[in-house]
């Protein structure tokens, strides 16, 4: 199968570092990639929601097979622009449908969905932009902290979560006028979960589903989990505090009716199910859908995976996926990410990135970089994925931190507590 995976993240470069394994992969590319998949696929330079370029490299290349990794082009309706044209028709396409991407592209949608299908969430209301007194009138019968959250994709920026009810209110009034755009016109507002965060992820076919690795990622910039939200500085698989009686619930309550559900709705839904959860006392309870894998969740769940990626991917795209096997490795695999000085806010980009050849004993996966005259340089925020495994999480920790220490740029920082128990 000749193979592109979209996008150029450390997400990416761990999907298609999988997918290269496989007996079946005869080519791949990724578009528009960075200088990890270079050395492992052919990169080729477009944007992954420019479709009419994507169609064209589908056509010239003869594709079979795309994995779409982020959300954008999904959001965008990616897969109802290949299912629609009569030369893409026959091209296997791995993510939801535009009408079922909006589990992750708007919160009121996927809110209104767990209510139908019955999944354990935070209770909630929604409104529109004419109902600010409603929607401040609301926040009076909660308790704080309160929860805001601008309906559509807002960059990772749209959830507020506000100890005072004054300035709750005040945040209410700004986001339905417009705070963050169009996305905040309409707004969730929903009760606090207090508990702690976990990553689980389903590969579907619509019908049946295989639940992949467990993961946790470490979101805060800073040590002891503080300071801003980053797109994630660090992930562990499995997780200490999942256990099998929990995964059961998860499963029983979680997946399996999400899964239902998209069959209940009639979604076009071939591709991964990212169910972002929280642990409240035993119980989980869903903050988020994703349709797409999680970063840096992917770069542990990957190593993770021990059965042909590429295979159960062709399967779920022929409606086959009930009859795969799909096997995880007992190992433990973490992540660190090293990041450019001044992320999440704003950082220089193009530092030359040394040492990289010296780093043996761990997966790398670049999520912000890319190749110059033979360079490797920096071209993100979040910089690079080390990846380490072992038979313990401590012995994988310690080749995540011992490639972290090999390497070198001007500004590289990262969080020394990945993998504990916060
Ligand atoms: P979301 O974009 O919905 O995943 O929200 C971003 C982050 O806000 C989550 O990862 C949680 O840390 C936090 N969060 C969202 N909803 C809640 C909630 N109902 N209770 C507590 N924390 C929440
Ligand atoms: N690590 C969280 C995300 O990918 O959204």
């Amino acid at each position: 199968m000749k193979v592109l995976v979209l996008g150029g993240g450390g997400r990416e470069h761990a999907i298609a570092w999988k997918l290269s394994q496989s007996p079946h992969c005869e080519a791949l590319y990724v578009a528009p990639g960075n200088a990890g998949t270079n050395a492992i696929a052919e990169n080729v330079a477009l944007s992954p929601e420019d479709f009419p370029a994507v169609k064209q490299l589908v056509l010239d290349k003869g594709i079979d097979l795309v994995v779409v990794g982020p959300e954008a082009p999904l959001v965008a309706g990616i897969v109802d622009f290949f299912k629609g044209d009569d030369a893409l028709k026959k091209v296997a396409i791995i993510g939801p449908d535009q009408n079922a991407a909006q589990l992750e592209g708007s919160k009121k949608f996927a809110k209104e969905f767990m209510a139908k299908y019955n999944i354990p969430t935070a209770a909630y209301q929604s409104f529109s932009a004419s109902e600010v007194a409603e929607a401040q009138a609301f926040l009076e019968g909660l308790k704080a902290p309160y929860v805001l959250k601008a309906d559509g994709l807002a960059a990772g920026k749209g959830v507020l979560i506000i100890d005072d009810i004054e300035e709750a209110k005040q945040q209410v009034a700004e986001m339905l006028g417009g705070k963050f755009g169009d996305a905040s016109r309409t707004l969730v507002i929903e009760e606090f979960l207090d508990g702690i965060e976990f990553s689980v992820f389903a590969l579907t076919d619509g019908k049946s589903y295989h639940i992949l690795p467990v993961a946790k990622d470490y979101k805060r910039i800073g040590e002891g989990d503080t300071g801003p939200n980053t797109g994630g500085m660090g992930a562990v698989s499995p997780v200490s505090f999942v256990d099998e009686a929990l995964m059961k619930k998860v499963e029983e309550q979680i997946v399996a009716p999400t899964i239902k559900g998209l069959a209940g709705e009639e979604y076009d839904y071939t591709g991964f199910v990212f169910f972002g959860l929280i642990k409240v006392g035993e119980e989980p309870k869903v903050i988020e859908y994703n349709v797409r894998m999680g970063d840096p969740e992917t770069e542990v769940v990957m190593p993770r995976l021990a059965s042909d990626l590429l295979q159960h991917l062709r399967a779920a795209a022929d409606g086959n996926l009930a009859s795969e096997k799909m096997e995880q490795s007992t190992d433990f695999c973490t992540t660190v990410m090293v990041v450019s000085e001044g992320y999440p806010g704003s950082y220089p980009k193009g530092k030359e990135i040394t040492g990289l050849e010296n780093v043996n004993d761990a997966l790398v996966f670049h999520a912000g970089t890319k190749q110059e005259n033979g360079k490797v340089l920096t071209n993100g925020g979040r910089v690079i994925a080390m990846s380490g495994r072992g038979e313990t999480k401590e012995a994988a920790l310690s080749k995540s931190y011992a490639a972290a220490k090999t390497i070198c740029y001007e500004g590289i920082q990262y969080r020394k507590d990945i993998g504990f128990d916060l």
